[in-house]
């Protein structure tokens, strides 16, 4: 067909049409952001093949519908699966060193290779694996361009001292320093639950570039008691970061940040990628063999939700969380995850012998056949080792709460258009709430904005008591450390603050609305 095209934006904030289905090579066959009160035309309307298009908006995942064009029908898309999934290098010992530098990394299948910040070279970083309870020392050097200043680093879901917990604006890495950070992976003495933590650049106003260019990487304790459950492991068990980019042609990544100058912060302002990667490459593929496997999905982007499914309409067994094994396993059709969210699933191969299958991302409100595929799986071969889930998981800890809320945390917009906590920014020197070592408090989170946040808490072992007045969700009856908090939406967590006194973040880990303020401080204190 011919014609154009035109979107007229009526409110007076931001909004994206972008279609839902990539073309092979993985780019939006439209997609264009069209700022409040302005009208732009969508130039690719005039060239796409007769066929019924969803598209949805990048900054509202809830504002979606479809286009018809010409006689309408299924428009299938997906992308070529070219290279082969690849596992970040393993780093198993107690004293790790990590050295940040510049390096070239593959991405894209063609072309040159991807110029990053890395740790050790490679993006994402080494996975660190470590049994639970075991110390672990981690140097992490230095060795960045010195534009890009200094860095900090936090181990997203772990337990330690203040000053290795990644202070945004202090103990921070200068260039050509180090520092070595102590993770004891030990709670009030016990073993922390095994699980895919992971490790990122937490520098304040910086967070967003430093992760974009590359500073992220996996963290994984094991528990030998694990495998004695049953579950699949060894290789059967893959981590799957997934995350997005934007590249230039020549195959470097877009500088969405230079924008920001000046610009301030607020809706709008988020950065998101048009080709999805998984550990690193853009549509890879794995052979995995007929049987169980333990994919353990991580979302490391800095602002887009993934809702993951499988392409052949099996479901997802959820087994844990980013924080640990839940109680008992959940069967889903698809598990939405926004930034720094993680979820373990076991999938069932048995009888795809000589199938394909994809791990797409799917809309809500679409079925699970036309959602954009992120990776194939290739079945082939002798069947895996016999695997299975159990029914009981592991045993949640149910100490006393008291029925008091200690502390509610309001996530908003102020009347200049910056993201705030409790109507304030960030800034370093102020603390927002005190909390006693050895306490158990009840904090409520709530979002009073008219977007989604995702929010994290830092450095205890986190328990979902309510969600939005009613009991959880069986998916978060686990520990957990990142919320989603849907418009109006609120959540009451509880934890025990044990070991160690200092300062510690809350944040919403949409990784531009943290670096533009929605970031505060906890301290926890001596009983005088
Ligand atoms: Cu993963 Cu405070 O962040
Ligand atoms: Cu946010």
């Amino acid at each position: 067909m011919g014609g154009t095209l035109s979107i007229h934006n009526t409110t007076s904030i931001p909004h994206t049409f972008t279609s839902v289905a990539t073309g092979s090579d993985g780019h939006r066959l439209f997609d264009v952001t069209i700022e409040g009160g302005q009208t732009k035309t969508v130039p690719a309307v005039s060239t796409l093949r007769d066929g019924t298009y969803a598209f949805f908006c990048r900054f509202h995942a809830n504002m979606t519908g479809t286009l018809t064009v010409g006689a309408g029908g299924p428009v299938t898309t997906s992308p070529d699966f070219e290279q082969p999934l690849t596992l970040p290098p393993r780093l198993h010992g107690k004293d790790i060193k990590i050295v940040m530098r510049k390096a070239k990394v593959r991405v894209l299948p063609h072309g040159p290779l991807t110029p990053m910040l890395t740790f050790n070279g490679s993006f994402p970083g080494p996975t660190i694996v470590r049994p639970t309870g075991s110390n672990t020392h981690v140097t992490f050097v230095n060795r960045l361009p010195r534009s890009v200043g200094a860095v900090t680093i936090h181990q997203h879901a772990g337990h330690q001292k203040s000053k290795f917990d990644g202070q945004p604006d202090s103990h921070l890495i200068r260039h050509g320093k180090k520092l070595t950070y102590d993770y004891p992976l030990r709670d009030d003495g016990k073993p922390l639950p095994a699980a895919l933590r992971f490790y990122h650049d937490h520098r304040m106003d910086k967070t967003a570039r430093n992760n974009w260019f590359g500073l992220q990487g996996m963290f994984l304790t094991t528990d030998r008691r694990e495998a004695k459950l049953g579950l699949p492991h060894g290789k059967y068990d893959l981590p799957l970061m997934v995350t997005e980019r934007t590249f230039r042609a020549d195959n470097r990544l877009t500088n969405p940040f230079t924008k920001m100058a000046g610009m301030g912060g607020g809706p709008g302002m988020e950065t998101f990628g048009d080709q999805v990667l998984v550990n690193g490459r853009y549509a890879p593929y794995k052979r995995v063999r007929p049987g169980l496997y333990r994919l353990r999905l991580f979302n490391s982007s800095l602002f887009s939700s993934y809702d993951f499914a499988l392409s052949n309409g099996r479901p997802l067994t959820q087994i844990a969380t980013g924080s640990g094994l839940l109680p008992h396993p959940v069967v889903r059709q698809d598990i939405l995850l926004g930034p720094a969210q993680r979820a373990d699933v076991v999938v069932d191969f048995r009888g795809q012998r000589g199938d394909d299958v994809q791990l797409q991302s799917v809309l809500p409100t679409q079925g699970a056949t036309n959602g954009v595929g992120l990776m194939q799986f290739r079945v082939r071969g002798n069947p895996a080792p016999r695997a299975r889930v159990p029914i009981n998981l592991a045993t949640i800890q149910h100490y006393k709460v008291p029925a008091k809320v200690a502390k509610t945390w309001r996530f908003g917009l102020n009347d200049h258009q910056h993201w705030t906590i409790n109507g304030k920014r960030f800034n370093p020197r102020r603390v927002d709430h005190k909390v006693v070592l050895g306490r158990t408090e009840r904090w409520k989170l709530v979002n009073t904005s008219p977007f989604t946040h995702l929010v994290h808490l830092h450095e205890e072992l986190w328990r979902t008591l309510r969600r939005d007045g009613h009991r959880p969700p069986p998916w978060e009856r686990g520990y957990e450390d990142t919320w989603r908090l849907d418009p109006g939406e609120s959540v009451v967590v509880a934890a025990r603050f044990t070991d160690f006194t200092g300062r510690f973040m809350i944040h919403c880990h949409m990784l531009d609305h943290e670096d533009d303020g929605m970031m505060a401080t906890f301290e926890v204190v001596k009983k005088r």
